[in-house]
C-alpha cells in the first residue's frame, strides 16, 4: 500500500526531525544565541519538546485507528523515546546548570516546590517505559505485562501537563497550558470512547446491583441485561 510505504520511508526523516530542536539548541549554545538567560531557555525548550513529543506519542494510536494506517504503530516508540531523551536533558539542565549538582539543594527543591515534585514524579514514571521500549524487554515481560506497564504513559502525561500548569500558574499565563491540557483531554477521551465502543466497560457496569436494589443504567441510557448462568447439560 502506498500510504504504508510512504510512512516507512518518512520514519527516518521523522527521527531526524525529532533531533532538530536539540541540534538547534546546541548550535545556539555554541554561537551565544540562547538569549539573556541561557539556562532558563534550555530548561524551557527541552521541557516543552518533551511534552510535545509525549502528546504526539499518545496521538499515534487514535490516528492509526481513525485513518486505518497500521504502519503508524512503528512511530509510537520512536516518539516516546525522543520524549524521554528531552525529559532527561531537561532534568540534566536543571540539576547540573541551575542547581550545580547540589544534591541537598535539589532535594530541598523537590520537597518545597510542587512544580519540581510533580516534574520529578513524571520523570520517575517515564523511566520504566524507556527501559522497556526495546523488543527484548517486550519478549521478556510478555505482551500483557508490558501493556499494563505502559499504561503508565497516561499518568506521565497527566503529571507533565500538571507540572507545566504549576510552572505557568506562577505567572498567571494559562493560554499555552490550556492548549496542551485540551489536547491531552481529547486523547484520553478518545481512548475511553474507544473502550466503551468495544464494550470493554460492560462487565464493569453490569456486574453489580445498587444498594437500593435497582439495576444500574448503561451510561448511554440502555438497560443492562442481568447475567444469565446456563446449567450444563448432563
Ligand atoms: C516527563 C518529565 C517532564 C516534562 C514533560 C517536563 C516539562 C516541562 C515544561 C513543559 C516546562 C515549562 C517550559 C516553559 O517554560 O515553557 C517545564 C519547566 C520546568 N521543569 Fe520540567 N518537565 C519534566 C520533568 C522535570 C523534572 C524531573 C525536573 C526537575 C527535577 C523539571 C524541572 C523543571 C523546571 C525547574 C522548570 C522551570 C520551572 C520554573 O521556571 O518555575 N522538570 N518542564
Amino acid at each position: 500500500m502506498i500510504a504504508t510505504r510512504l510512512l516507512n520511508l518518512l520514519r527516518p526523516l521523522a527521527l531526524l526531525a525529532c533531533a532538530l530542536p536539540l541540534i538547534g539548541l546546541f548550535w545556539a549554545g555554541q554561537h551565544d544565541q540562547l538569549g539573556s538567560n541561557p539556562v532558563e531557555r534550555l530548561i524551557s525548550e527541552t521541557g516543552e519538546w518533551s511534552l510535545r513529543l509525549l502528546l504526539a506519542t499518545l496521538a499515534v494510536t487514535p490516528l492509526r485507528k481513525i485513518l486505518g494506517l497500521p504502519a503508524l504503530a512503528r512511530w509510537r516508540r520512536m516518539l516516546g523515546v525522543w520524549s524521554l531523551v528531552y525529559a532527561l536533558l531537561h532534568f540534566a539542565a536543571y540539576a547540573w546548570l541551575e542547581m550545580a549538582l547540589d544534591l541537598g539543594e535539589i532535594l530541598r527543591d523537590v520537597m518545597t516546590r510542587p512544580v519540581i515534585t510533580v516534574g520529578l514524579l513524571a520523570l520517575v514514571f517515564m523511566l520504566p517505559l524507556g527501559a522497556t521500549s526495546f523488543n527484548q524487554a517486550i519478549r521478556h515481560l510478555g505482551a500483557a505485562k508490558w501493556q499494563r506497564l505502559h499504561r503508565l504513559v497516561y499518568l506521565v502525561a497527566i503529571l507533565s501537563v500538571l507540572h507545566f500548569f504549576l510552572k505557568k500558574a506562577g505567572k498567571n499565563d494559562f493560554a499555552e497550558v490550556a492548549l496542551y491540557a485540551a489536547l491531552l483531554l481529547a486523547l484520553l477521551g478518545w481512548r475511553l470512547y474507544d473502550k466503551w465502543r468495544k464494550g470493554d466497560f460492560k462487565g464493569f457496569f453490569s456486574a453489580s446491583t445498587h444498594s437500593c436494589g435497582h439495576q444500574p443504567q448503561h451510561p448511554m441510557g440502555a438497560d443492562i441485561k442481568p447475567i444469565v448462568f446456563h446449567r450444563k447439560k448432563p
